[in-house]
């Protein structure tokens, strides 16, 4: 069964630039970084779910609106646990109209009978994964960027994710794009 998610993804360009921004940094602590095209925002992740309940959550999802999306990516932070290196947005707007999104995104699922692999929600892009332990101690964490990054979503992607030997690769599966203008 496919492992699918809803997420925001950044303009072509935008990928591009937070992957050379982040090179360095992902090179000195000696992680894997995320390929440029896989950058994201998970707004809900589903888990594994029955290919025969996807025309239903593709339905439920063309229901939810969204605009074009402007978010400041300000901080870097690693987390313990999943040991990734990530982005967090700026907690200024369009922050509530993300939680919301996130949140009738995954009504949506709920909707198609899918039952969610719940999180808490926590705005971030992975940039790099297998962070080794020491830079998890070592470096202080989370740290401001030197320039905030923009990531300008227009609309949201439903996504696959498919295990490689080299970690993750995703596919966009479907799409859903601005309707409304700038959110
Ligand atoms: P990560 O980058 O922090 O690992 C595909 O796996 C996407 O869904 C990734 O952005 C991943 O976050 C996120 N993800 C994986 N499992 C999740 C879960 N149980 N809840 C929320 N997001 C999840």
């Amino acid at each position: 069964m496919p492992r699918l998610f809803f997420a925001l993804q950044p303009l072509p360009a935008e990928q591009a630039a937070i992957s050379s921004a982040l090179l360095s940094t992902v090179r000195a602590i000696g992680a894997r970084p995320v390929p440029a095209a896989d950058l994201h925002l998970t707004l809900a992740f589903l888990g594994e779910v029955a290919a025969e309940a996807i025309p239903e959550l593709q339905h439920a999802a063309a229901a939810q609106a969204s605009g074009m999306l402007h978010i400041r990516l300000s901080q870097m932070d690693c987390w313990k646990g999943s040991d990734v290196l990530c982005l967090l947005p700026d907690e200024t707007a369009p922050a509530p109209f993300l939680r919301q999104l996130a949140r009738s995104l995954g009504d949506a699922a709920l909707a198609a009978g899918i039952a969610l692999d719940y999180r808490p929600f926590r705005p971030h892009v992975t940039v790099a994964r297998k962070v080794p332990p020491l830079a998890l101690r070592v470096e202080r964490w989370p740290q401001p960027l030197p320039a905030a990054l923009p990531f300008t979503a227009n609309g949201f992607v439903l996504m696959e994710s498919t295990r490689q030997p080299q970690g993750p690769r995703y596919t966009v599966i479907d799409s859903w794009p601005s309707r409304d203008g700038d959110m």
